[in-house]
């Protein structure tokens, strides 16, 4: 009887141990289906993809870099500018400074202390301008890009593009350029002194020395011309005739020299000459030179 109690014990332990081990594969079971379907709900397999790129990626991102390196060469500024930059710049929409326009880049270039900061600000993205210029865009493109822009819109843009050592050196040779500069705009200044001394020494010789002028000049320059001609009579005789009547007088010039000063009538018919406004000294120079044409 106690054997047949434990073996029938023994029989049912096992019966419900069985049971216990198939309820617990069961339950793991639906546990793993549940969870995996809460994975799938959630996107796990998204998760996994971004966890296997998260593994390759640096063998993946090296490859990449070295293909877009060997495959495009950094495209010219004009390039960049018409392919990117151009949308805006080119028309000044979002009140972009436009190429072209030196008013509005010249104060950016000085702001930004010259190429190398417009670059950065680029690359950095300004106000309504997206980090450089919203394109795929490396350094030397912007860079490129930034002096193409600069350069149409008439700036100097001078030593920025050469970086390091190079911009040094550029430097220096602004720096002698200003130096050479100053110094010749002393020398120029110290000339234009000197010039202006010896104009001023000319034009005081030439006042004290009127007998340059030719005495046609200063005849014609008194008004004589107006009344005589030297072949034809006119108002007043013709000089030739008044040559002819005096040749031989010695006292003729002082005394056609006073006419002349102070005007006088008839010698000649009934028109009267009028006082000219002469000094003595012309006026004998005059007479002497009517005198003396033949
Ligand atoms: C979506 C329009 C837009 C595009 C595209 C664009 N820019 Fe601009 N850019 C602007 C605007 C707007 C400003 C003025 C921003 C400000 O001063 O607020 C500006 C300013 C700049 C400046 C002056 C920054 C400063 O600090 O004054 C530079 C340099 C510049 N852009 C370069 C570029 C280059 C190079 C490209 C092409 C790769 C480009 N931009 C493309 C809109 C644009
Ligand atoms: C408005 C006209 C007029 C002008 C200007 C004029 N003359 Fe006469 N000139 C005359 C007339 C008229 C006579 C003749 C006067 C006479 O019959 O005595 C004359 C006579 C002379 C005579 C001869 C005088 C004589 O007694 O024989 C001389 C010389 C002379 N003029 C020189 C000059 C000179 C030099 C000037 C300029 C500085 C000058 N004239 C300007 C009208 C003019």
């Amino acid at each position: 009887m106690s054997a047949q109690n434990d073996a029938s014990f023994f029989r049912m332990f096992l019966f419900v141990l069985g049971l216990l081990v198939l309820f617990t594969i069961v339950i793991m079971t639906a546990a793993n289906i549940v969870s995996e379907g809460i994975e799938e709900k959630q996107g796990g397999d998204k998760r996994r993809q971004a966890a296997i790129e998260e593994r390759i990626k640096p063998v993946g991102e090296v490859a990449v870099a070295k293909v877009g390196a060997a495959a495009a060469a950094p495209r010219s500024g004009k390039e960049v500018v018409s392919a990117v930059c151009g949308a805006c710049h080119a028309t000044g929409a979002l009140n972009a400074p436009k190429i072209g326009s030196a008013d509005a880049w010249q104060p950016r270039f000085d702001a930004n202390g010259g190429l190398d900061g417009l670059v950065k600000s680029a690359i950095a993205g300004k106000g309504a301008m997206p980090p450089r210029g919203g394109g795929n865009i490396s350094d030397e493109e912007l860079r490129n890009a930034i002096t193409y822009m600069l350069e149409e819109s008439g700036i100097d843009v001078g030593g920025g593009s050469a970086p390091g050592a190079a911009a040094t050196a550029t430097k220096a040779v602004q720096a002698a350029a200003a130096a050479v500069q100053s110094v010749a705009k002393q020398a120029g200044e110290a000339v234009s002194q000197a010039a202006g001394q010896a104009m001023e020494a000319v034009s005081s010789m030439m006042g004290k020395a009127p007998a340059v002028e030719d005495a046609t000049g200063l005849a014609q320059a008194k008004g004589c011309l107006n009344c005589h001609q030297v072949n034809t009579k006119v108002v007043g005789p013709a000089y030739k005739d008044v040559a002819a009547k005096y040749a031989g007088d010695g006292g003729a010039v002082a005394r056609l020299a006073a006419k002349v000063r102070n005007g006088g009538a008839g010698v000649w018919g009934q028109i009267p000459m009028p006082p000219n406004n002469v000094t003595d000294e012309e006026a004998t120079k005059l007479v002497k030179w009517i005198l003396s044409l033949r």
